[in-house]
Order: C-alpha cells, then structure tokens, then sequence
C-alpha cells in the first residue's frame, strides 16, 4: 500500500479524527481571536475619529469662517512666508516670530470678546499688528482711515502697548451702517453689526484708556472738512484702508505726505490683492512723483513705507 492509500483507508481516518478536530478547534480558536481583536481596533479607530470630529467643531466654532466671513485657521505656509516677510522689515527674526503670534491671540480674542470683526485674512492681519511697532514709528499719534468696526486699531493700540508705548489714535470713516466701497455692491456684514460708530466705542474699550480716548471724526477723507478736523497733529503711523479705487488711494497718500511725522510709517492695505488692483496702481504712480515716502516692503497683503 502508498502512502496516500495508506492515509486515507478508513482505519487512518478513524485513527486522525481526534488530531484532526484538535487541529480545527485550534484554528477556530486563533479565528474567534483575531476576530474580536479587528473588532476592538474598529471600534478604538471609531472612537478616535468622533474625537478628532468633536475637536474639529470646536476649533470651527472658535476659529472658523462663520460670524466673519473668513477663518481664522492657519496653515504653515502663509505662516512661515509671514514670518520673513516681517523679519525682513524688521530686521528681526525672533522678535518678528513672537509679534506674530501675540497679534494671531489678540486678533482671535478680540473677534471672540469684541463686536463685528477686523477685515481681511489672517496673516494680513498679524502681519500689520506684528510689524507697525517693530518699525519704530517715531510718535505715538496713529490714524487709520477706514475703520469699520475699530477692531483693527484697538489691536493696534495693544500691540504697541506690549511694545512700552502710549498710542493715541485717531480714526477717519463715514459709518454708513454699511461698509462702503466704491464699485462694490453693499450688503450686510458677514458678522450681522451695523457699521457704526457705537460699535467702534464698543470695540475700542477693550483697549482700556487708550482706546476709551481714541479720536473718532466721521466723514469721508477725502473731504476738506474731515481733513481740517484731524490735521492738527503729524502722525507717527497712518493706516490707509478706506476707499480702495486707485483715486481714492491716490488721494490719501497725497493727504498722508501732509501729515505723516519725519521718520513716520505709512501702511497700505490690501496692496497686490488682485479684488483691489487700484491700490497698487495709485502706489506704484505716487511713487514715481515727488513724494516723502519710501517703499519699505510688504507683509501679507499690506505695504510699509517710511516718510522722510
Ligand atoms: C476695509 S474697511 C476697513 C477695515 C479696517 N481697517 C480693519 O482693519 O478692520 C474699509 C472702511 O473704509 C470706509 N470707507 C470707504 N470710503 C471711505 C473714505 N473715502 N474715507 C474714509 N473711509 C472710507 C468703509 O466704509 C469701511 O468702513
């Protein structure tokens, strides 16, 4: 008899039935195992993945877009190009990364504590608040022209606070109830405040007394009677963020070379955004001509310059 004869007469198989069984229950055992332990990795996995979900909602809820229309998260990259853009102007690496951070807190906690919202992207903003005291400027007089809620100058009011100075600010905007730009159909904030001047006061307080004394002048800056009521001091900062068409621009940047202090630092928002191409084009045309200003560089989506 072979050997495969051998194995499967009936005799064998009577024989290697106990062995056999052994065997499968051996295998169902190892089976039954590893089944129970796919099924506890399952539910850890799931488990994991609704606290990552729980997470995301809150970071969403803090940071995300809803009640100010953009979110407030970062990602490495604009980070880090913000990070040197600020260096360079500044000329500080570590200083540049710290301000940076100091104005991404203060920005989330003023959008939480205060009412409306600072305009803009994320790195826009920090790149302003971060870089304005690194610069020095050489008084403490601030305007901003085109505020709308006043959020962004009681950032500002902080950020040179931290840095030992005594801000005191002046603001220029029309609140119309709305935020007006020419070209631009008007509609209702994405934070749902009216654009007005009870929301700056609001806002401002939360600078305590540097903000509570901060000068509001509503009216157009382009107007002669705006500019008469505010021109009665140099200015060692002006932030120029009202009418954002190359004329209105333009003529900001002609009243900013009257009252910008020697040494004084003049910053243009949303410069080099393709929504305002004016901004830019007034810039790019200013400087051509006599003018005070030297172009410093840029942070994000804003210019620096220094006047002479
Ligand atoms: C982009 S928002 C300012 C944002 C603010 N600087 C911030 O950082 O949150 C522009 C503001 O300028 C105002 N504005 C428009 N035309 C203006 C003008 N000719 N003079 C002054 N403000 C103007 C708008 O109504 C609006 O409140």
């Amino acid at each position: 008899m072979n050997s495969r004869a051998l194995l499967t007469s009936s005799a064998s198989r009577r024989l290697l039935r106990p062995v056999a069984e052994l065997i499968d229950q051996r295998i169902d055992r190892r089976l039954r195992a590893a089944a129970a332990a796919d099924a506890a990795d399952r539910e850890a996995l799931r488990d994991a993945a609704e606290a990552v979900k729980r997470q995301q909602l809150t970071l969403d809820l803090l940071l995300g877009s809803s009640g100010r229309g953009l979110s407030r998260i970062v990602s490495p990259g604009p980070l880090n190009r913000l990070h040197s853009e600020v260096a360079e102007l500044a000329g500080d690496r570590d200083a540049a990364v710290r301000n940076v951070a100091t104005a991404y807190r203060l920005l989330v906690a003023l959008e939480s504590l205060g009412t409306g919202r600072i305009a803009g992207g994320t790195m826009n903003i920090c790149g302003k608040l971060g870089t304005i005291p690194l610069l020095d400027p050489p008084n403490d007089e601030i305007l901003e022209i085109g505020t709308l809620y006043g959020m962004f100058s009681t950032g500002l009011i902080r950020m040179m606070e931290r840095d030992g100075r005594s801000p005191s600010v002046t603001i220029v905007d029309p609140f119309a109830g709305v935020q007006l730009q020419p070209g631009t159909p008007q509609r209702s904030d994405p934070s749902g405040t009216p654009v007005d001047e009870h929301a700056v006061r609001t806002n401002l307080a939360l600078a305590g007394p540097a903000g509570v004394a901060a000068r509001i002048q509503k009216g157009f800056s382009e107007d002669p009677d705006t500019r008469a009521a505010v021109s009665d001091r140099s200015y060692g900062v002006i932030v120029v963020d009202g009418d954002h068409s190359a004329e209105g621009v333009a003529k900001d940047l002609e009243w900013a070379e009257e009252i910008a202090a020697p040494g004084a630092i003049v910053v243009l928002d949303d410069f080099g955004d393709p929504k305002w191409p004016g901004i830019k084009e007034a810039l790019d045309k200013h400087l051509t001509g006599t003018t005070r200003f030297t172009y410093l560089g840029k942070a994000a989506l804003s210019a620096f310059l220094r006047a002479s």
